[in-house]
């Protein structure tokens, strides 16, 4: 079979894993050709690809990024896209995608699907809000990160009687911010799926020093939005899907805790640091399951399905299913783990 391959969506640790897998079994195990198409979707729509041997993804298992390149290109917003896709397929005799990305990825590849292109998605994002699987790959890698951050944080914090703000990603859903803010002891845990109060956030950290406890930590995803009308934290500018650019309210919440407390407060965006690097070995694990069972996928004509962890097995379930709603960290987890707050 002619494969081919391509990462979209912001980068996690673990891709170049999965397109190791594919291409190490792909080419060994069933004979193969695997072409790697740059840059996402782009690389479809524009016919740019490199073709994927044994040798060129010899050493990529540990290195973190994408060896292929990644951008947030939707073939759905480009004159004629489907049929760019369509014509690049057939002209480069490929029988089949396997595109590996998070919910934009996968959502064009599912409306691919039902337009009739073959394409099996393997699921990857740090920020570990996909449904339909259990655990995304590069959440473990960010997840390490940003708790090693709030462990730094946490003894310059007590150094200077300060209360710091750690911004961590998480557009939709808070399992970053929450999974390390209870790894790293946060005095205040703030996710996009329950608008906070900035008084009861101050109210944890006054009591904190009444307590005798000088400094605090806050852990905030960048989509943690206050109550209505309480603080203005939008950028305005959007992607291609439509996504608004994040980032701020950790500056937001450093100007506002310090101005209605009186403790010295500052903030520390991890950003980009949380995508970097090499993945953990359950990352580099997961990453290679789901990359060898969508090649076996494709020799199965598992086309318009998604590979996906499910307890210890890793599953096929349709693209539909996985696209459909968002994996969100459930309210009333975030509240049992709350009584730690403060
Ligand atoms: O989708 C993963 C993610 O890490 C989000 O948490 C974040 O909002 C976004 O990517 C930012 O990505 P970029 O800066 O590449 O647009």
């Amino acid at each position: 079979m002619r494969i081919g391959l391509l990462t979209g969506g912001g980068d996690c640790p673990g891709l170049n894993a999965v397109i190791r897998a594919i291409v190490r079994k792909g080419v060994d195990h069933y004979g193969d050709e695997t072409l790697g198409f740059r840059d996402g979707w782009r690389g479809v729509l524009e016919g740019s690809f490199e073709p994927l041997t044994l040798d060129s993804v010899r050493g990529i298992l540990p290195r973190g990024g994408t060896i292929l390149r990644s951008s947030r290109t939707n073939p759905y917003k480009r004159e004629n896209g489907v049929e760019q896709v369509r014509q690049t397929l057939a002209e480069h005799r490929v029988d089949g995608l396997i595109a590996i990305g998070g919910e934009d990825t996968l959502g064009a590849a599912k409306r691919l699907y039902d337009d009739g292109i073959n394409v099996i998605g393997v699921p990857k994002t740090i920020d570990n809000d996909l449904g339909a699987t259990d655990q995304t790959f590069g959440f473990d890698t960010a997840l390490h990160i940003a708790t090693e951050a709030v462990d730094r944080l946490h003894t310059t914090a007590e150094s200077h009687n300060r209360c710091l703000v750690v911004e961590v990603m998480g557009r939709h859903a808070g399992w970053i911010a929450l999974h390390s803010g209870v790894a790293g002891g946060a005095d205040v845990i703030l996710i996009p799926e329950l608008p906070f109060d900035i008084e009861e956030v101050c109210q944890l950290i006054r009591r904190r020093h009444q307590r005798g406890r000088y400094f605090s930590i806050v852990v905030a995803a960048e989509g943690a939005t206050p109550k209505e009308g309480t603080l203005e934290v939008s950028s305005g500018q959007v992607d291609e899907f439509g996504h608004e650019r994040l980032g701020g309210i950790g500056h937001v919440l450093e100007r506002d805790i310090e101005s209605r407390t009186g403790y010295e407060t500052r903030a520390t965006v991890l950003g980009h640091v949380q995508r970097g690097g090499s993945p953990t070995a359950f990352d580099r694990v997961l990453a290679t399951r789901l990359g060898l069972a969508a090649i076996d996928a494709a020799h199965d004509s598992g086309w318009g399905t998604m590979t996906s962890l499910r307890s210890t097995n890793i599953d096929l379930v349709p693209l539909a299913e996985a696209v459909a709603t968002l994996k969100q960290v459930p309210v009333e987890e975030y509240q049992r783990l709350g009584v730690l707050f403060g």
